[in-house]
């Protein structure tokens, strides 16, 4: 990447993090130079940042976790508007608990339980339950392998869709940066989604309703798959593909 593919808002933002850092609104520059070889580098600016807005909360993101994606905040807004009050949520692959935290946010009452399986984002999402003041129950686990509970309203998931062979082909600053373990869906991207619609159906969880954001590519097949449970819907995201999976058992 050269500074003529860096946009001027980017660039901004950047010179904004470097005052932050330094806490100076003059004496600045030795730090956004340093900041500025890191984007031209390939870093993500929200890694360089350090922390992003996700809806109504602030979320800290390192290379420990995938950066949280605006789909993922419409995501939020679905399960918000098809939702009357639920009292036990679980969150599977919570990276840096985005979603966990921010339904903490809007049903206080309730019990939001969190899961993944690396603890580099487990240890990322506590500090983010701790910066919100919002509890949530981390505990690492292999999809719902180490989940004890059944009672849950919602169980929500955003779990890696890329199939393996086209990982190469993302752009550097997805892969070379974000985590393989946050973007890995195995061979066809289904890997997880489709363990965790059985696993579910395993533990005979009844009277959720399951919210998942996935792969437009994939969305047919996952509807085939859950097509014999009560309802199924598909919602379409803001830039009208095929994203969103709300299937109640
Ligand atoms: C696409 S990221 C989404 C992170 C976060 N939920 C969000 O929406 O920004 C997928 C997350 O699933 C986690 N994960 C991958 N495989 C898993 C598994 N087998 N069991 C539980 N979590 C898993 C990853 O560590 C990663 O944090």
């Amino acid at each position: 990447m050269n500074i003529q593919q860096i946009p001027e808002h980017e660039l901004a933002r950047l010179r904004e993090k470097a005052k932050e850092i330094t806490g100076s609104q003059s004496d600045y520059h030795s730090s956004y130079t340093e900041l500025l070889t890191r984007r031209l580098n390939g870093e993500p600016l929200q890694y360089i940042e350090e922390y992003i807005p996700f809806y109504s909360i602030q979320i800290n993101v390192d290379q420990r976790c995938l950066i949280p994606r605006p789909e993922t905040e419409f995501l939020i807004e679905l399960i918000k508007n098809k939702s009357e009050n639920p009292k036990k949520i679980l969150d599977v692959g919570t990276g840096t608990g985005c979603i966990a935290l921010m339904l903490k946010k809007l049903y206080p009452e309730s019990t939001v339980d969190a899961c993944d399986i690396s603890l580099e984002a487990l240890d990322l999402a506590k500090e983010n339950s701790e910066i919100n003041n919002l509890e949530i129950n981390l505990f690492q686990s292999d999809l719902l392998s180490d989940v004890e509970e059944v009672d849950y309203d919602i169980i929500v998931a955003n779990l890696p869709y890329i199939p393996t062979k086209t990982l190469s082909s993302l752009e550097s600053e997805v892969v070379d940066y974000e985590p393989l373990v946050a973007l890995d869906g195995g061979i066809d991207g289904l890997l997880y989604i489709n363990k965790l619609i059985k696993e579910i159906e395993e533990k005979d969880i009844r009277n959720l309703t399951l919210f998942l954001e996935v792969d437009t590519s994939h969305a047919t097949t996952i509807l085939n798959n859950l097509s014999h449970w009560k309802q199924v819907e598909l919602e379409k995201d803001l830039v009208e593909r095929d994203r969103y999976i709300i299937a109640k058992r």
